[in-house]
């Protein structure tokens, strides 16, 4: 059993119309999975369902082999599940202290801790702990969503999009912070539109494609899967210069 199970997920955003036709991804303690896909394959739609935000009709998602399917958000987050949404992820007319504040709503007592942590760990974030959200870079941005999402200590977390609009150089200092997160014994789970190093970061990925699963494997597989490169990553060889 891994400590993150979707299977078998059926959602979707009206009775009559399910993106997600039957979807299983699984991540143990420690693993960065990448779920990647084409526009509109239903990655985040399955975040959103793992997170409480989507309407599971079948299908079962788990944390530790607790069923957490159909809870509310905020009792998926005290289930120790965290989502970071791929946009408006901050409240940008709030201070970057008072976003963490946000963040440990689940559990008041531990939380200034927690937010003294978080500004020691992300020392962009300490600098600008008093200033609005809104005057943060797209980079520290993200990193202070990353960091609401620490708050509740989560043992899952489910990042959508992650290196968005982050430099290259930005985008590996995230990648970096991942893999670090990760090793401190929490199960990652991030959809990237990079695909090539979302699978370079992960440990495992898995394709969606209208809705369903297409394939799955070591990151360093598929990445390397001539049909999968060029139906998935854009066409390039491998050997060809990124
Ligand atoms: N709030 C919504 N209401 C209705 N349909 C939605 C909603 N959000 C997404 N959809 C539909 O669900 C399908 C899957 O969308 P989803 O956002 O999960 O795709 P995605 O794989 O994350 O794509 P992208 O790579 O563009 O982010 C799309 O057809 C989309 O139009
Ligand atoms: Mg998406």
């Amino acid at each position: 059993m891994s400590l993150f199970e979707a299977r078998d997920v059926v959602a979707g955003y009206s009775p009559t119309d399910m993106i997600l036709k039957g979807v299983t991804v699984t991540a143990a303690v420690g693993e960065i999975v990448a779920i990647i896909g084409p526009n509109g394959a239903g990655k985040s739609t399955l975040l959103k369902s793992a997170a409480g935000q989507v309407h599971v009709a079948k299908g079962d998602i788990s944390i530790d082999g607790r069923k957490i399917t159909g809870l509310r958000p905020r009792d998926v987050a005290a289930a120790g599940v965290a989502y970071v949404p791929q946009e408006q992820n901050v409240f940008t007319t709030m201070t970057v202290r008072e976003n963490l504040e946000i963040g440990g709503y689940v559990d008041a007592a531990g939380s200034r801790d927690r937010i003294d942590a978080a500004l020691r760990r992300f020392p962009v974030l300490g600098e600008k702990a008093r200033d609005a959200a809104r005057t943060l870079s797209g980079g520290q941005r993200q990193l202070l969503a990353m960091a609401i999402a620490m708050m509740v200590a989560p043992r899952v977390l489910l990042l959508d999009e992650p290196s968005a609009g982050l430099s290259p150089v930005a985008a590996r200092d995230m990648f970096a912070t991942i893999r670090e997160i990760a090793d401190g014994g929490v199960a990652v789970v991030l959809v990237e539109q990079n695909a090539l190093d979302a699978l370079d970061l992960a440990d495992r990925a898995y394709i969606l494609a209208a809705g369903q699963n297409h394939t799955e494997g070591t990151g360093a597989d598929l990445a390397a899967d001539p049909d999968i490169r060029r139906t998935f990553l854009g066409g390039r060889q491998t050997g060809d210069q990124r």
